[in-house]
C-alpha cells in the first residue's frame, strides 16, 4: 500500500539540529536537502551530516528522504554515492525535465540495491517538476519508472524559469500545477504541492492546502515546523467528510439495488463519478486513520 505523504518537511542537509528537530515533529516525510538549501561550499559537509543522521537518529515511522542535486549538475553522482551508504527510504530529484534523467537515477539505485543485497525497487523516488521544460514533459516523467511514487510541483523555481511573478492567487502557475496533478493521476502517482514561503501566514497556508486538495493533490511540502500540523490537518479528511461519503455510498447502494444509476440526493444529482470521489475520501481517511 502506498505510503501516506501529507506533509514533507525540508531542511538543509548541513543542519543536524534541524534534522534532529524534524524527527520529533508529526511530519510524514523528512527531506534532507543537498540542493538549493545548501551553499555550494557546504555540499560535502551536508552529505556527511545526512549520512550521520541516517545512521544515528531515530526517525520513527517518518520517511527518510534525501534531495540530491539535479541530474546533469555534476554533483549528483557524489551525492548519490555518499547518501546511499546511509540507506534512505527514497530520493527526491529536483528540476526533472525528462524520463531519461529519472531512469538514470533509477538504474544507479538498482546497482546499489543489487550490490547491497537490498530488495529490488525498495528505494523510492519522488520527482520535482519545476521548470518550463519539465512541465512540457510531465507525461513522460510521470511514466518514466516504477520507482516514482510521487510528482512534486515546484512553483518558485518555475516562476523564475518562466519570468513569471508569484502571486497569492497563483494563476501564473495554474496551468503547471494542474498539469502535474493530472499527469500524477494518469499514472497513479501521488501529487505533492509546492512550498508556501510565508512562514507566518497560517491562514494563507491553510487556504492554499485546501485549493491543492480540491485539485487532487494529496500532500504539500513544508519548510518550517509550524507548517506541518496545518498541512496534515488539511490533507486528512474530516470526520464530517467521511460520514458524508459513507452516507452517499449507502444511498447509492440502495438506489442500485432498486435499479437506479443516477439519483437525487440532498438536492444534487449523484451518479458514479461522485461515488468514486466518495470512495477516495474513505480510502484516504483509512490510510491516515481518521474519522472511522
Ligand atoms: N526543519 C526542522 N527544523 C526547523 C526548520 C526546518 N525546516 N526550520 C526551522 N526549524 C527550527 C529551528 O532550528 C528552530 O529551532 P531551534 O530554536 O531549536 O534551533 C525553530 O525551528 C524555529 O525556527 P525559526 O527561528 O522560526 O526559523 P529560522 O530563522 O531558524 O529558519 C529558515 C528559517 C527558512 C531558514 C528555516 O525554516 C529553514 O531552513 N527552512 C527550510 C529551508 C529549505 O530546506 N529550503 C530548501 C527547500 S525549499
Ligand atoms: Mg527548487
Amino acid at each position: 500500500m502506498a505510503r501516506v505523504r501529507r506533509s514533507l518537511l525540508f531542511m538543509p542537509g548541513d543542519s543536524l539540529r534541524k534534522i534532529e528537530k524534524a524527527t520529533r515533529l508529526p511530519t510524514d516525510s523528512i527531506i534532507m536537502d543537498l540542493e538549493d538549501g545548501v551553499a555550494f561550499s557546504r555540499k560535502a559537509e551536508a552529505r556527511a551530516t545526512i549520512v550521520e543522521a541516517l545512521a544515528g537518529l531515530d526517525f520513527g515511522s517518518r520517511e527518510r528522504l534525501v534531495r540530491i542535486n539535479p541530474v546533469g549538475s555534476g554533483l549528483e553522482t557524489a551525492d548519490l554515492d555518499a547518501v546511499m551508504t546511509g540507506r534512505p527510504d527514497g530520493l527526491v530529484l529536483p528540476k526533472v525535465e525528462s524520463a531519461g534523467q529519472v531512469q538514470k537515477v533509477s538504474e544507479a539505485l538498482a546497482r546499489v540495491e543489487h550490490a547491497q543485497g537490498w530488495p529490488a525497487g525498495a528505494v523510492r523516488m519522488l520527482v520535482i517538476v519545476e521548470t518550463a521544460l519539465g512541465v512540457m514533459n510531465v507525461r513522460e516523467i510521470a511514466a518514466a519508472d516504477d520507482r516514482v511514487d510521487a510528482l512534486m510541483f515546484g512553483a518558485e523555481d518555475l516562476a523564475g524559469d518562466m519570468g513569471a511573478t508569484r502571486t497569492a492567487e497563483g494563476w501564473e502557475v495554474f496551468y503547471a500545477r494542474s498539469a502535474v496533478v493530472t499527469a500524477a493521476a494518469a499514472y497513479r502517482r501521488q501529487a505533492i504541492d509546492t512550498v508556501f514561503v510565508d512562514l507566518n501566514d497560517m491562514d494563507g497556508l491553510q487556504r492554499e492546502c485546501q485549493r491543492a486538495m480540491q485539485m487532487g493533490y494529496t500532500g504539500k511540502m513544508a519548510i518550517h515546523p509550524r507548517q506541518v500540523e496545518v498541512i496534515n490537518a488539511a490533507f486528512t479528511p474530516s470526520a464530517e467528510a467521511v460520514a458524508q461519503a459513507r452516507r452517499l455510498i449507502e444511498a447509492h447502494a440502495r438506489q442500485q439495488a432498486a435499479g437506479a444509476g443516477a439519483f437525487a440526493y440532498e438536492g444534487k444529482m449523484v451518479d458514479m463519478p461522485l461515488i468514486r470521489a466518495a470512495e477516495q475520501v474513505i480510502a484516504r481517511a483509512g490510510l491516515v486513520g481518521s474519522g472511522s
